[in-house]
Formats: C-alpha cells, structure tokens, sequence
C-alpha cells in the first residue's frame, strides 16, 4: 500500500462521477490543503498531479453498516484493522454499530469510541449509539445524552426492539436530535432458533429456518410507526422479496422509510448452505434466488437506495464450527466493491452512477451529513475505482484481521484502486495495475 501524506492533488483524466450533483463527465478534480476546489484556487499551488485516464474518480464511499469489534472483540478486529479494510475497500467514512463489549449505549463509550477512531482510524468513523440499554430491548438508552456525546444514527443491530410500544417512544424521542434510527428488522418468535433461510434448502438440508416473515413482520411495523409519527426509520440489510415491496408501497406513500442492501444478499442465495461453509452464515440469512432478484429490482427502482456492507468480523476460532454454532456475520469492506461492480454494473442491472449513488448519495442523506459528494467547499473524501480489472479475491491480500467471507476465489471485474481521506492518500494499488 502506497500512502501519500500530502493533500494537495489534481487528479486528471477520470471519468468524475458525482450523483449529488448530476456530474458525469471526464474532468479534472482539483485538492487543496485537504478540500476540494475549483481550477482557479490551484493557481501557484504545488500539487500532484495523478493521471487517472481509464478510471473512475467518485465522492468517498459511505459504509452505514459496520461492526469495528472494538472495544471487546479486538481478536476479530479493531478500529485500525477495520479502518484499514474500509480505506482498501474505498470507504471514506463508516457507520460504527454499537453491539461492542461493553455496548455503545451511553456517552462515555461514545467518547471512547470517538478517541479510538482519532488515534486508530484511518478513515472516518461515525459512532453508532443504542436505541435500547444494552440492546436488551427493554428500556430506551439515554437518547439525548447518546446525541450530545455525538453519535451519528442509532441501532440495536444484532438485535431488534421487539417491543412495539417502546419503539414508538424510541423513535418519537429520537425525532427531537434528528437522528437516524437504524433497525436490524426481526421478529425474533418467529426466528427463533433459525441458522438459515426457511425454505427449499432449510427443509432439504433439516436444518432449522427463519422465514421471511420474521423480517416482513418488523419491516410492517416499522413502516406503520413511520406513518403513525411522521419519523423517519432506516430498514437494515433487506433480503426477502416481500420486504422490498412493502418499503416500495410506503415510499409511494410518502412515509419516511428507507433500505439498504448488502452486496451478499445482492450476490447470494440459499443454494451455498449446502457447502456447510460457516462463512455463508449471516442474519438475516441468505435467501432464495427470488428474493435475492427483489432485492436487485428494489435498487432499479429506487426502492432501496443505500448498499451497506454488515461489515461483521469473526475469528477463525468462532467460525470454525458446527454450522448451528457458528456467530452470524460475515466480512465485506474489501470485496463490496469488486462484488457489487461485478454482480450490478457488468451484468447490466445498474449504471456506474446508479451504483456510486447507493455509495454516496444515499447514505449521505440517510446521515444527514455534508459527505459524499465532490462539492466545492467539501472535504476532499475520494474514491478511485477502475471497474475494468478482472482479478480473483484472496483473504490473503485482506487489512481486516478476519477472514470470514464466502468470496475468496470469487472472479471479480473491478476494484478500488486508490482512497483519499481528507486529500491524503490512504490506499492505492494504481501501481500494481496492468
Ligand atoms: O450477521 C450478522 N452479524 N448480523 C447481525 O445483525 C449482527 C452481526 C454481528 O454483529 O456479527
Ligand atoms: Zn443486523
């Protein structure tokens, strides 16, 4: 890995795409002191100037969804290894859940966390507060005190608030900071017990499914308390068809609900469980082939307008198990990229600028936050893609320090091939390259 610790660049040549401000186009884009600017101010400033012809140049990526393990499972990964991953990955900026050890559910951690991403963090890292005391769904964090310590959204991910009531004071006190509430939808009656998808290969295999229902039901009731309040909920990692249409149906209707994607459940289906392989256990489970295609048409059609990895590291140790014993979760920062270009852009069902958007622009308005585009005036947060490169995942070339993903071996078409945070260069492979 290359780093560059100065922040002053033109990066010339690139197909620049911006989807908040409708650019795509080949341009230059011009970094001074860590901003970006227009040609004018780069007068009698010395800059590299870096020939990107043949690349793409877009706003940094935003990661909503990731689990940094620390403090409390630093043996699967940390906020620098995590950082690391997410810089290799193009991530500028990533989204901290707060199933840590202890849980981020009071302002102390949040400073904490807030110290750790300071010294450790090679990219930026947004701090994620509980929506329930130790995301045990019973009684509301302390909200205001989570927002004034500087959270960026809220979450029990891992969890779900099954409480309905309780919900709804949640996410009504929380309309009052403007904070992004994040739900990890699950029914957990319904999903008790469940290590994969109920369905043809949860019946063939004999092992014991959550059906789609247990995510339509808190999707429902999501959908039902963003009408009742008039406050906005986001849904977390979408995988089944009949999630999809209902955010389909609110969004038509004006309620303020939003959704997410996982490049797994973009690229997967049930079919793998029958490798047994730990790494294609993740909650929510890997669905059918139907579902996966809702899941593909909902970010056509705007349904789903934000791709989030669930960035979830385990040991080798944890994973190395008997399938029903195995933690749920898999790694994603270092392959969402090649995954998404590969299973999106190259097999035709989105544009280059349609897939940056669910990068940029819609986490960036589900933040609320001034990131995510190349705006004048903005933080120079870059990611360099060359959606060209044909290459094979290897775990080996991996900055996360797990290893828990079902795409090693995976032929890809495309990479990130540089990062920049705040106009330094945090990541680049554009020596290695053809
Ligand atoms: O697969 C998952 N892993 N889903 C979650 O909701 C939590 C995550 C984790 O923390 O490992
Ligand atoms: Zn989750």
């Amino acid at each position: 890995m290359m780093m560059k610790k100065q922040n002053n660049w033109i990066l010339s040549g690139a197909r620049v795409i911006d989807p908040v401000n409708n650019i795509d186009e080949v341009r230059n884009v011009y970094i001074k002191d860590g901003i970006i600017v227009d040609e004018a101010a780069m007068q009698g400033v010395e800059a590299e100037e870096l020939d990107l012809t043949g690349k793409v140049v877009a706003p940094g990526f935003i990661d909503v969804h990731v689990h940094l393990r620390q403090p409390g499972k630093v043996d699967a990964e940390t906020v620098r290894t995590g950082t690391l991953a997410a810089a290799a990955g193009g991530f500028t900026t990533v989204v901290a859940m707060p199933n840590t050890s202890p849980v981020t559910d009071n302002a102390a951690q949040v400073q904490y966390i807030r110290e750790l991403a300071e010294r450790d963090g090679i990219v930026h890292v947004l701090p994620c507060g509980a929506l329930s005391k130790g995301l045990a769904g019973e009684e509301m964090a302390p909200i205001g005190s989570l927002a004034s310590a500087g959270v960026a959204a809220l979450s029990d991910d891992g969890k779900c608030v099954q409480n309905h009531e309780l919900m709804r004071h949640i996410v009504e006190y929380a309309s009052n900071f403007d904070l992004p509430i994040m739900d990890h939808c699950e029914n957990t009656a319904l999903a008790a017990g469940g290590v994969i998808h109920e369905g043809y290969w949860s019946v063939l295999l004999g092992m014991k499914g959550q059906p789609s229902a247990a995510e339509e039901l808190m999707i429902s009731r999501n959908i039902m308390l963003a009408r009742m309040t008039g406050c906005r909920i986001h849904m977390q990692h979408v995988s089944a068809r009949e999630s999809v249409a209902l955010l389909r149906y609110a969004r038509a209707n004006g309620i303020p609900v939003t959704g997410e994607a996982t490049p797994h459940h973009i690229a997967l289906t049930d079919v793998e469980i029958k490798r047994f392989d730990t790494n294609y256990k993740m909650n929510p489970p890997l669905r059918s082939e139907d579902d996966r295609m809702a899941v593909i048409e909902g970010l056509q059609d705007g349904t789903l307008t934000i791709i989030a990895t669930d960035h979830a590291p385990h040991t080798q140790t944890a994973k190395q198990v008997e399938f029903d014993y195995a933690p749920f979760g898999i790694i994603g920062l270092e392959t969402a990229v090649p995954v998404t270009l590969t299973e999106l852009v190259h097999k035709g069902y989105l544009t280059l600028p349609q897939l940056i958007s669910k990068f940029t622009k819609g986490p960036a308005e589900l933040l609320k936050r001034p990131i995510g585009s190349l705006s004048i005036g903005s933080a120079a947060d870059v990611t360099v893609i060359d959606p060209e490169v044909e290459h094979t995942i290897d775990i080996n070339s991996f900055y996360s320090k797990s290893r828990n993903t079902p795409f090693h071996g995976y032929q890809a078409k495309g990479w990130t091939a540089a990062t920049f945070v705040d106009g330094v260069c945090v990541y680049s492979r554009l020596d290695e390259e053809r």
